[in-house]
């Protein structure tokens, strides 16, 4: 089968043409200004629409092993590939935990019989997410396992982070971390600041995450390990990993979408929806943080999809749990949040997380000849409104009901075949 894309703006980190390419057998055969269709291609006219590498999340939760009334692997890749993802990581806070090579593999087999995009499972730093001992990381890595994360908590034992990183050389695995020393967060519902005052309600100073971005940056600087960051929040942790990188040391960094749209004034409607973990901050932090993924401090831009039933978000603030959904909008979000080059959001996107991911090989290639077809074709400019119903989540907390978005998916191609096509998901 070969699939024929005309009309469009190619834009990758080669920069931005007009043009056309074809696809066979999983792969682009052939770039230019103009092709001719053959008999039996399948079209796509592109028009007005362009065509990126695929998008990569580096912070998905799929929920499934133990949380499937929330998410199951098959409906989180649905909503990914409509948000234009061709690969996800998968968060290792499931139920039981990814922490041993069964269940990181239970994991990637899901993921490939959905087949509706790369499921790359990340795998905890230590056992059960309990904080006490290291999982066994050679023999996940040997596994394929490239992140290990705690997320859903930070590692809070210092000599147990360093050991961490110790481990981790060697191996081409990286440590990211939830930056959260949680002494400092116990029974928070949001950040802490006037608004959390004048609600009276319990914070999560911005200190609690900076401690630990601080912290790690020094077991990077002393163990020569590489370390990313996860879902920054604060404009002290932006300024904390720009002074790390301009000394030169390996560490990476993402941001979500709705730390760079959503501010904590939304908690004065006391509703859940608007709770997650980090908290959504001040206007200066949201811009800190917008200004951080312009000059490249923050790479990536990574969803934290956190789906959950919407039983437990009409929950009271202090019992809900934190999380919000982000696959289906991130584009969107993107766009109409970040004044800057479509290039620079979609690199943050695509061929950073993928670099990060260390799935650089397949995923957020340049667009050319010879290069595997993992691709994403949107509208930059369609504004469009989130219909919660109409998600693919199969949970609904989604913050943007009645916020406008600019940038719609049209198509994803996977290894060359449509996994969404006019905006519907193929399987
Ligand atoms: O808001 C969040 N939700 N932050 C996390 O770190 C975990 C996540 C979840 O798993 O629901
Ligand atoms: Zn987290």
């Amino acid at each position: 089968m070969s699939l024929l894309i005309t009309g469009a703006t190619l834009l990758d980190q080669n920069g931005r043409r007009g043009g056309a390419l074809r696809i066979e057998d999983g792969a682009i055969t052939e770039v230019g200004e103009n092709l001719e269709s053959i008999d039996g291609d399948d079209l796509i006219d592109a028009s007005g629409l362009v065509v990126s590498p695929g998008f990569v999340d580096l912070h998905t939760h799929l929920r499934e092993p133990g949380r499937e009334e929330a998410e199951t692997i098959e409906t989180g890749s649905r909503a990914a590939a409509l948000g234009g993802y061709t690969a996800v990581v998968a968060m290792p806070n499931t139920d039981p935990t990814q922490d041993c090579v069964s269940v990181v593999e239970f994991v990637r087999r899901q993921g490939q019989a959905a087949g509706l995009c790369d499921v790359h499972p990340s795998a905890s730093i230590t056992v059960g997410r309990a904080g006490t001992q290291l999982t066994p990381f050679a023999e996940l890595a040997a596994a394929g396992v490239k992140l290990f994360t705690d997320d859903g908590n930070g590692v809070q034992d210092p000599l147990l982070m360093r050991r961490a990183f110790e481990y981790a050389l060697g191996l081409d695995v990286t440590m990211a971390q939830h930056c959260e020393v949680e002494r400092l967060t116990g029974g928070a519902v949001m950040h802490e600041g006037d608004c959390c005052s004048h609600l009276g309600l319990p914070g999560w100073p911005s200190l609690a995450e900076e401690l630990m971005v601080h912290r790690d940056i020094e077991l990077v600087r002393l163990t020569g390990a590489p370390a990313h960051f996860l879902h920054l929040s604060t404009s002290r942790s932006v300024e904390l990993v720009r002074m790390a990188k301009a000394d030169g040391l390996p560490v990476t960094a993402e941001a979500t979408p709705h730390h760079i749209s959503l501010t904590d004034e939304l908690l004065r409607s006391y509703s859940a929806i608007y709770k997650v973990n980090p908290p959504l901050r001040t206007m200066d932090d949201v811009e800190a943080v917008r200004e951080g993924l312009l000059d490249g401090t923050i790479d990536a831009l990574a969803t934290d999809h956190a789906p959950h039933v919407s039983e437990s978000k009409e929950q009271p603030l202090d019992q809900a749990p934190p999380g919000m959904l982000g696959l289906e909008t991130a584009l969107g979000v993107a766009i109409a949040h970040l004044d800057t080059d479509l290039a620079t959001v979609v690199g943050a996107l695509s061929w950073k997380p993928a670099a990060i991911a260390g799935i650089g090989d397949a995923h957020g290639r340049p667009i050319e000849a010879g290069e595997p077809a993992n691709l994403t074709v949107f509208d930059p400019t369609e504004e469009w409104e989130v219909v919660p119903a109409r998600l693919a989540s199969k949970s609904r907390n989604t913050p943007y009901v009645g916020v406008p978005l600019r940038g719609k998916v049209k198509h994803t191609i996977l290894n060359g075949v449509p996994t969404v096509k006019d905006g519907v998901a193929q399987k």
